[in-house]
């Protein structure tokens, strides 16, 4: 992905520092461990790339907002959003994980926690085990409807985490499908999710929208790699103003109903606009 990088703990802050300066408030963390294995044993290690990170960027810019990503994809020698046991996810060991990932990074400092593995109750088994550990206060951004999408395409290879085999459809939603979106953000929503997420974002303006007007939650949209990437791979070869390409992109988003819009476009389309003010 033309203009993104992996940072290390000790470069982050000097980042971060960037991103805020531009306006941006505020930045979602994916881990990338340099081990991965059956169990995904690297996520909720105290001691851990994102654990660290958060530490290190919570002393350094402290007015950031850090949200972490909750999964165990990156963290699964065969990529899943799980732990798998005879070709399938394991329910109960997987939420057990996830509700101690989702510990380990409030402990590190994180302001929200946003589980991304679309497993059912994943929710109900952060929320409970944030409030018995003192994190009461600890808000969960929900990957409330997640679409089984071509668009991640980027994302995977940049993280390793293409599944080994088979594929995420058991787990993340069919495209064609919106009342399951609704259904999904509604059972997050009584679970205790604090903000709801839509992702994709740009071919689902239709489920933003129609959560938006059914939903009282702050509502986020995540435009992903693959919508990234097209605008970059066009303006590239010249075919697109760029600029001009992501600033309608975004607004089309925010239109739809997106409350928080998170977008790799940030840091520069924040600068270039704090620029056009001065
Ligand atoms: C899975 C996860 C995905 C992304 C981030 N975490 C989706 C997937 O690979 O199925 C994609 C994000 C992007 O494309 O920007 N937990
Ligand atoms: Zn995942």
């Amino acid at each position: 992905m033309p203009g993104q990088y992996r940072f290390s703990p000790d470069a982050l802050p000097g980042e971060a520092e960037e991103i805020s300066k531009s306006g941006v408030p505020a930045i979602l963390l994916f881990g990338l461990p340099d081990h991965k294995d059956e169990a995904g044993s690297g996520s909720y290690d105290e001691h851990g790339i994102v654990q660290e990170s958060v530490r290190e960027l919570k002393r350094a810019v402290p007015k950031l907002t850090i949200i972490t990503d909750v999964c165990l994809c990156a963290y699964t020698n065969h990529g899943h959003c799980g732990i798998v046991r005879d070709g399938y996810v394991a329910t109960d060991e997987t939420l057990e994980l996830l509700a101690r990932i989702a510990l380990s990074h409030a402990a590190a400092g994180a302001d929200i926690v946003a589980p991304s593995a679309m497993m059912d109750h994943q929710v109900r088994a952060i929320r409970g085990a944030l409030d018995a550990a003192g994190f009461a206060g600890t808000p969960i951004m929900s990957y409330a409807a997640k679409y089984a999408s071509a668009f991640y395409g980027p994302f995977r290879e940049a993280a390793d985490s293409t599944p080994q085999f088979g594929d995420r459809k058991s787990y993340q939603m069919d495209p064609s499908n919106i009342r399951e979106a609704l259904r999904e953000i509604a059972l997050d929503i009584g679970e205790g999710a604090d903000i709801v997420m839509v992702k994709p974002a740009l071919a689902y303006l239709d489920v933003i929208a129609q959560a938006r007007r059914r939903f009282d939650l702050p509502l986020a949209a995540y435009s992903v790699s693959g919508e990234y990437a097209m605008v970059k791979a066009a303006a590239e070869r010249g075919w697109l103003d760029e600029r001009r390409a992501v600033l309608e992109m975004l607004t089309a988003i925010a239109r739809a109903g997106a409350d928080l819009i998170i977008t790799y476009f940030a840091k520069e389309i924040a600068s270039s606009l704090k620029e056009e003010e001065e």
